[in-house]
C-alpha cells in the first residue's frame, strides 16, 4: 500500500536515492572501522569522509576544512548559534519570525542562558522586513541568522543582503539552508555567509545526518564535549555511513542541479496554476522568489488535517505546514507571521515535490483535488 503513495511531501523528508543506499552499504557492514584507528579499516573509513567532506564543500564553494559533520540540521542551528553567542562581547542574536523551531527553540535557550534574542518580521510573503532589520542591529549582534528558503511556503531570502547588513554591523550571517541546499543557487564565498547548516534527509541522503560550513578563522566553540573529532567542533565517532552518504547525495544533487531546478519550477508553477482555479483557493507565500520544490495553498471552508487525511486515503502523501507541526491544532508560526488568521492557517495545504516526482504523479494529484476538497467543505 504505501509503495503506491505518490508522494508530495519532500520538505518533511525525501526517498533515499538507491545510488546513495548503495553507497553508504558497505560503510555499515565491510568497512565499519572507526576513522580515528590505525588500521586499514579505520584508514578506509577516514579516506570515505574525506571524499564526502570534498563534495559538500564542492556543493558550497568553501574549504573541506570548513565543513563539520553533525547529526543534522538542528545540531548545525544549535552549534551555530550557541557556538558563537557571547563571543567578542556580543551577547545578541538576531533572527527571523519564520524560522524553523531548531533556530527560534535555540533562541529561546540562549535566552535562558542570559543573553538576547531579537525577531525581525517579515511580510506578508514571508520576505524579511529589511527596515525593521535595520533598526534591530547593532554591535551586540554576534550573529544574523536568516534562512536561504523557509520549509512552510517556499519563500527564498536575498542572502547576500542579509550577510551584507549583518556585516555592516561586524555581526556574522548565519543561513539555515536546509531546503535550500542544492535548490538554490548558494555560493558561501560570494554570498557574504559565515555559516550555513544543511541536512541530508531533505536531499535524499538518511536522517541523522547533517554538516555545518564555519568560514575559516570564525570563534565558534563546541556544544558537546568528548573525543575531539570534527576538530572538536563535535565530539562523537563520525557516523560514516550517513556521511558517505551525504557526500554521494551532494554530488548526484549538484551534478544534476542544472537540469533538476527548471523541471521542478515547471512542475511546481503547474500545480500553482491548476490548483488557484478551485474556488476560495489562495497561494501563501510569493509567486516569485520561491524554493522551487514548493506549493503551498489554504482553501476556504476545508480544515487542512482533513484534507491530509482524505488525501492519504486517494494515495497521496500532502502535510498541512511543516512536519513537526504536523498533528498540531495550533496554526504554523510561519502562517502566523505573514499575517494569517488561525482560520486560514489551518486550512491550509502543502504539496512539495522533489526531482523524482512525475508528470503523472502530478495529473493525478490535480485530477483528485478538487473532489477531496470539495468533500472537506460538505463534512
Ligand atoms: C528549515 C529547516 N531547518 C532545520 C530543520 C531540521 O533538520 P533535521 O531534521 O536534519 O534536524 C528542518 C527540517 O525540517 C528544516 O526544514
Amino acid at each position: 500500500m504505501v509503495s503506491r503513495m505518490r508522494y508530495f511531501d519532500n520538505a518533511a523528508t525525501t526517498q533515499v536515492l538507491p545510488e546513495v543506499a548503495e553507497a553508504a552499504y558497505p560503510y555499515f557492514c565491510d568497512n565499519y572501522g572507526n576513522p580515528s584507528s590505525l588500521h586499514d579499516l579505520g584508514f578506509d573509513a577516514a579516506d570515505a569522509i574525506r571524499t564526502a567532506r570534498a563534495s559538500v564543500a564542492r556543493g558550497l564553494n568553501c574549504y573541506p576544512s570548513e565543513i563539520t559533520f553533525t547529526s543534522g540540521g538542528t545540531e548545525s542551528d544549535n552549534i551555530a548559534l550557541l557556538g558563537t553567542v557571547g563571543k567578542r562581547g556580543r551577547n545578541r542574536i538576531v533572527t527571523t519570525a519564520i524560522e524553523h523551531s531548531a533556530i527560534l527553540e535555540t533562541c529561546a535557550e540562549a535566552r535562558r542562558r542570559g543573553f538576547e534574542a531579537t525577531i525581525v518580521p517579515v511580510d506578508s510573503e514571508g520576505f524579511v522586513d529589511v527596515p525593521a532589520l535595520d533598526s534591530v542591529m547593532g554591535d551586540d549582534v554576534s550573529v544574523l541568522s536568516v534562512m536561504s528558503a523557509n520549509n512552510v511556503i517556499g519563500t527564498e531570502q536575498d542572502l547576500r543582503e542579509m550577510s551584507r547588513i549583518a556585516h555592516e554591523h561586524g555581526a556574522l550571517f548565519h543561513t539555515d539552508a536546509v531546503q535550500g541546499f542544492t535548490k538554490m543557487d548558494i555560493d558561501v564565498k560570494r554570498d557574504g555567509i559565515d555559516m550555513l547548516s544543511l541536512s541530508g534527509h531533505k536531499i535524499h541522503a538518511p536522517k541523522g545526518i547533517g554538516a555545518l560550513f564555519v568560514k575559516t578563522g570564525t570563534e565558534i566553540s563546541p556544544i558537546v564535549f568528548g573525543g575531539g573529532q570534527e576538530r572538536g567542533l563535535r565530539s562523537s565517532t563520525e557516523n560514516v555511513p550517513g556521511i558517505v552518504g551525504l557526500g554521494k547525495a551532494t554530488e548526484i544533487a549538484m551534478a544534476s542541479m542544472a537540469e533538476d531546478v527548471p523541471r521542478m519550477v515547471r512542475m511546481r508553477d503547474r500545480i500553482i496554476d491548476s490548483v488557484l482555479e478551485i474556488e476560495g483557493s489562495a497561494l501563501n507565500g510569493p509567486r516569485d522568489r520561491r524554493l522551487c520544490n514548493n506549493t503551498h495553498f489554504r482553501f476556504e471552508g476545508v480544515k487542512g488535517t482533513d484534507l491530509v487525511l482524505k488525501l492519504n486515503r486517494l494515495g497521496f502523501a500532502t502535510s498541512t505546514a511543516s512536519a513537526c507541526s504536523a498533528g498540531d491544532t495550533e496554526p504554523s508560526h510561519v502562517l502566523s507571521a505573514i499575517g494569517l488568521n488561525a482560520e486560514q492557517a489551518l486550512s491550509s495545504l502543502r504539496v512539495t515535490i522533489s526531482q523524482l516526482n512525475t508528470d503523472e504523479d502530478i495529473d493525478a494529484l490535480l485530477g483528485a483535488l478538487p473532489g477531496a476538497i470539495a468533500e472537506c467543505r460538505s463534512q
